[in-house]
């Protein structure tokens, strides 16, 4: 298990070496702004009733069913959350048996995690790093893990599926499971009011610019960081990264719902599962990957 590192990120090794690609990187500045957007919603979304931290602490749930179903019994494992906002997925493993490290790039995030670690009594089992989710394998290294588990809401925000795949195959052991659900790109190029197609299915070089000052929970202040930039990428560009970086998929499943209101019309058939109306057509809203990394 990872030892508890310093909400900068550093590992022992030099804390500005994440920095180190800014003159060579075009997307830096975008990822930049993401990460001012990113570091403002944390509070927000720390007393959201969406995330409702207090019930979380009171019930403390464990993983979600399907996600135990796909990824199986992980006492003992060694399990890294990518992009893991502020712990609450990450320590929901924690509770079912795994060594837990969360990666996120925003330091107002690590360090909201690592209270509600602290507050969840899992410090001990639980370490949050921040470092780019394109730094993940330096900013971890040597450790390897049994399960890289990315929950809703990750690659959008990242110009590259290919960079993002060279990083999971670097942290998967030979063995390891990758788990990934995420919003379906299918959905993601439709526009925001119908279902007219009206962005890129594909993964592009021009990231869409959003300027909303919303965030997907309940909020009770707007933005003020409201710029953020985000990339979309089909399924078979993930399958096809994961592929050749040495994975075998052993599932991929697209899920006709999410877990927010994506789109103002968009009904809530349980808790947290937003839908297409009955009689509307059936589209993928979200997808699923479990894959396993060959030795
Ligand atoms: C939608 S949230 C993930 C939410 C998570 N599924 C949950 O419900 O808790 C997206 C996270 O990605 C992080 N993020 C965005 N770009 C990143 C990057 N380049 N490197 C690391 N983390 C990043 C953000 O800080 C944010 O915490």
């Amino acid at each position: 298990m990872a030892a508890d590192r310093p909400v900068d990120g550093s590992t022992g090794a030099p804390a500005r070496a994440v920095q180190q690609t800014k003159d060579v990187d075009p997307t830096d500045d975008l990822l930049s702004a993401n990460l001012r957007n990113w570091d403002e919603r944390v509070p927000i979304h720390t007393r959201s009733r969406f995330y409702d931290v207090e019930h979380w602490l009171q019930t403390r749930p464990g993983p979600r069913v399907r996600e135990i179903e796909a990824i199986g019994d992980v006492a003992g494992l060694d399990l890294v959350h990518l992009q893991c906002h502020f712990g609450l997925d990450t320590l929901a493993w924690a509770d079912a048996g795994a060594r837990v490290t969360g990666l996120d790039f925003s330091p107002a995030a690590i360090a909201a995690a690592q209270a509600l670690a602290a507050r969840a009594g899992l410090a001990g089992r639980a370490s949050f790093v921040c470092a780019s989710v394109y730094d993940a394998a330096r900013a971890l290294a040597p450790e390897t893990f049994d399960v890289v588990y990315v929950s809703l809401g990750a690659l959008c925000w990242l110009p590259s599926v290919g960079r993002w795949a060279d990083q999971v195959a670097a942290l998967a052991r030979p063995g390891g499971r990758l788990y990934l659900h995420d919003g379906h790109p299918m959905a993601w190029s439709l526009a925001s009011d119908s279902l007219a197609l009206e962005y890129s299915y594909f993964e592009e070089p021009t990231p869409y610019v959003d300027d909303s000052e919303d965030t997907y929970t309940d909020s009770d202040a707007p933005l003020a960081n409201a710029r953020s930039y985000e990339w979309n990428h089909g399924i078979g560009e993930v399958v096809s990264a994961l592929i050749d970086r040495g994975f075998r998929i052993d599932r991929l499943t697209e899920h006709d719902w999410t877990v927010h209101q994506q789109f103002p019309w968009l009904v809530e058939t349980v808790a947290h599962h937003w839908s297409a109306p009955a009689g509307q057509p059936r589209i993928p809203l979200s997808y699923t990957v479990v894959a396993t990394r060959t030795p």
